[in-house]
C-alpha cells in the first residue's frame, strides 16, 4: 500500500476506474477519454435515441440548447448519454433490478438497461417516440429481452398498479418550457410554470410510491432561464421540492460536465450581451427514501 509523505494511503485513480467504471466523485466529466470511449462503444451498438423526436422548437439556429442533457449534432437532435446510463445503473441499481422512467423520451435508457440485464419500464406521452424506441430496441436486443414502453400521460398510467415495486427511478424530465415536445394537453413542456410544477410533483410522488424502501431515485436536470427576464427558474430546487414532497431525501448530488460543443464560440457573445455564463453542466440529483 503506497503512502504519501504524511503516511496517508494513496488511492490511485486507476483503481477507482477499474472498480467503479468512473471514480465515484461528485463531478463527472463526460469529456474524459475513458468516458468518450465508453460512449462510442455504446453508440456503435446502434443506439439511435434521437429518432422519434422533432428538432427542438426553440432552436431554429441549431445552436446547442443551453443546459439540456441532450446535445445537438449537426442538423438532428442527439441523445441522452448512454455512458451516463451505464454508470447510474451500476452505482444505484441492484443487479437485474427493475427501473422506472416516468419521462422516457428516446430509447437509450431502456436499451442500455436491458443490455446490462436490468428490467426497464418507460412511460412516454408521444406515440411516435415509443414507436421509434421499439424499432431501435428490435435492432439491438433479442425479442425476449426488450424494454417495455408505455404510451401516455405518466400521471394517469402511474395510477395503475404495476405488478412489482421498482429498485430504481431514473429519468430526465422536460426542463420546464425549455424545449416543447408536443402540443398535447398533458405534455409538461407546453404548460405554464404553475401547471408544470403541480403535475411534475404528482408524477414524482406516484413514481416514488412504486419505489422499494431502499431504492434510489436519480434525476438528470438542468436549470432553465425565464425567456422574458433571463433569470433562472431554479428547476433544481423545484425538482428537490417535488421529491421531498414524495417523502424522499437528497442523498447525493453531482455535476455532470458536458462536452463543450461550440460553447467556446458562443460564450463571449453571450457574456458580452448580458453577463450570462454559458451553461456546460447538468445536475444529477440522487434521492433515497428518508423514512
Ligand atoms: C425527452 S425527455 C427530456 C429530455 C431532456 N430533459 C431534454 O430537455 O432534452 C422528456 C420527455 O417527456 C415526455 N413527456 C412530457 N410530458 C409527459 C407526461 N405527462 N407523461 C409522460 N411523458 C411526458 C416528452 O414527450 C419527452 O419525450
Amino acid at each position: 500500500m503506497e503512502k504519501d509523505l504524511f503516511g496517508n494511503e494513496i488511492i490511485k485513480d486507476v483503481l477507482l476506474r477499474d472498480k467503479f467504471i468512473e471514480p465515484p466523485f461528485s463531478v463527472l466529466d463526460t469529456k474524459s477519454g475513458n468516458w468518450q470511449k465508453r460512449k462510442r462503444e455504446w453508440l456503435r451498438k446502434g443506439i439511435k435515441s434521437e429518432i422519434g423526436r422533432k428538432a427542438p422548437v426553440n432552436c431554429s439556429s441549431l445552436k446547442p440548447l443551453k443546459g439540456n442533457a441532450e446535445r445537438f449534432v449537426g442538423k438532428e437532435t442527439s441523445i441522452f448519454d448512454p455512458a451516463l446510463c451505464e454508470l447510474m445503473y451500476k452505482w444505484f441499481c441492484p443487479e437485474n433490478g427493475k427501473i422506472l422512467d416516468p419521462f422516457a423520451g428516446g430509447s437509450v435508457r431502456g436499451i442500455v438497461a436491458h443490455y446490462l440485464k436490468y428490467y426497464y419500464v418507460g412511460i412516454e406521452l408521444r406515440q411516435e417516440q415509443v414507436d421509434a424506441n421499439r424499432e431501435n430496441a428490435a435492432e439491438i436486443l433479442p425479442v425476449n429481452n426488450r424494454p417495455s414502453w408505455h404510451v401516455g400521460d405518466s400521471d394517469l398510467i402511474l395510477e395503475n398498479d404495476f405488478l412489482y415495486e421498482f429498485d430504481m427511478i431514473f429519468s430526465c424530465p422536460p426542463y420546464m418550457d425549455l424545449e416543447v415536445y408536443s402540443d398535447d394537453e398533458n405534455d409538461l413542456s407546453n404548460m405554464t410554470d404553475e401547471k408544470f410544477i403541480e403535475k411534475y410533483k404528482s408524477i414524482i410522488k406516484k413514481s416514488c410510491s412504486k419505489l422499494k424502501k431502499d431504492g434510489y431515485a436519480v434525476f438528470v436536470v438542468g436549470d432553465v432561464r425565464d425567456k422574458k427576464t433571463g433569470f433562472y427558474k431554479d428547476f433544481i430546487s423545484i425538482t428537490k421540492q417535488a421529491f421531498y414532497n414524495a417523502g424522499m431525501s437528497l442523498y447525493n448530488d453531482a455535476i455532470l460536465l458536458d462536452q463543450l460543443g461550440n460553447a467556446c464560440m458562443r460564450a463571449g457573445k453571450i457574456f458580452d450581451s448580458g453577463g450570462k455564463l454559458t451553461k456546460i453542466h447538468q445536475n444529477i440529483l440522487i434521492f433515497k427514501r428518508s423514512a
